[in-house]
């Protein structure tokens, strides 16, 4: 098995929440991430699903240290990271690098895209000739010509802008690329192309990733292994083929059941989540799921937090009556 670039050990982030009505009542805390763990192999696409608000771009903002944690562990290629400034972070960019949703809000709107990269060669002490060569390769390999460089952010289309995104981060030749959402602003034709390079990426570069997104089939496309979140806690993980085959929490199904069918005379059922979405501010007790979740039984449910279980095959799940598990008893 591959080594782990990333270990995730019982990371936590709570957001204070500064209503006056609710302070009334004492302080309450948002749990945007709560008790993750996960490791990311050398070499793999790692996937983080949920729906939105439910806790993903907040790990991976802790991962990076872009946002600070409450508790917990975060080893970077054997390196304790966890609390690192940003001047320390500052380091390890060039390792750990990051891609976000909106291509345009990642470039200096003022700044011809040439300059940018130009004063990023430097910053990465890049003679001219290391900076022009490695420019060429890259352009090439986004399939864009150098005459974008010549141009300001705004004058370049959506998912031009984001190849180029891309391009700058694998500038260094990082260790590690976060991937937060990097398609999901753009149009499906263009989608497309950029998760093309994104599996290029895996298969040619072999570069590691944690790809963060609510589209399952974009996941099930490009990744190795999956983590599905809900509330800010994960309820399932494992090998994608694995999960998608032989799903057993009831959320993971309900998502599954809600993609939109491959073929329009597909048979498909689906399963409409009931109940409220529990609020992640003073999370009820017992699993976090239960109000909305059709195994749902009294008792252990709303008593228990249920804790991610080993399933084998690499398959963890958080549920007390897991599809395909005759799990009446107390784990
Ligand atoms: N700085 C912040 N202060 C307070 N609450 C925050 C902050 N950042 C995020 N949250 C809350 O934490 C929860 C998780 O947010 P997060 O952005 O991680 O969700 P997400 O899964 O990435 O959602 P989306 O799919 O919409 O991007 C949300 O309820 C959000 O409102
Ligand atoms: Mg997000």
């Amino acid at each position: 098995m591959a080594e782990n670039i990333l270990e995730v050990r019982h990371l936590k982030k709570w957001f204070k929440i500064g209503n006056p009505a609710i302070k009334k009542v004492g302080v309450s805390y948002l749990h945007a991430c709560d008790d993750v763990s996960f490791e990311i192999r050398k070499g793999e696409i790692f996937g983080i699903i949920g729906e939105s608000g439910s806790g993903k771009s907040t790990i991976g903002k802790c991962v990076l240290n872009l946002q600070s944690s409450d508790s917990g562990e975060i080893v970077f290629d054997g390196q304790d990271i966890f609390g690192y400034s940003q001047k320390k972070m500052k380091l390890l960019r060039k390792d750990m690098q990051m891609v976000f949703q909106n291509p345009l809000a990642s470039f200096n709107p003022k700044k011809r895209l040439g300059k940018t990269f130009a004063e990023y060669g430097k910053f990465l002490d890049m003679t001219d000739e290391q900076y022009q060569n490695r420019m060429k390769g890259l352009l090439k390999y986004i399939k864009l010509s150098d005459d974008v460089l010549s141009r300001l952010p705004k004058e370049l289309s959506g998912g031009q802008l984001q190849r180029l995104a891309i391009a700058r981060a694998l500038m260094s030749e990082p260790k590690f690329v976060l991937a937060d959402e990097p398609v999901s602003a753009l149009d499906v034709s263009v989608q497309a192309q950029i998760l093309n390079l994104m599996i290029d990426l895996k298969e040619n570069l072999g570069q590691t990733m944690l790809f963060i997104s609510h589209d399952l089939n974009v996941v099930r496309h490009l990744c190795d292994r999956v983590a599905v979140v809900y509330l800010g806690v994960i309820v399932e993980m494992g090998p994608i083929d694995e999960v998608y085959s032989n799903v057993m929490h009831p959320y993971t199904q309900a998502l599954i059941s809600a993609k939109p069918k491959e073929h329009p005379l597909q048979q498909k059922e689906q399963i409409i989540l009931k109940g409220d979405i529990p609020t992640a501010i003073d999370v009820p007790e017992g699993c976090r799921f239960a109000s909305r979740c059709s195994r749902y039984k009294h008792g252990l449910c709303d008593h228990r937090t249920p804790k991610l279980k080993d399933m084998g095959n690499g398959h963890f799940v958080a549920c007390h009556y897991p599809k395909g598990h005759n799990s009446d008893e107390e784990d």
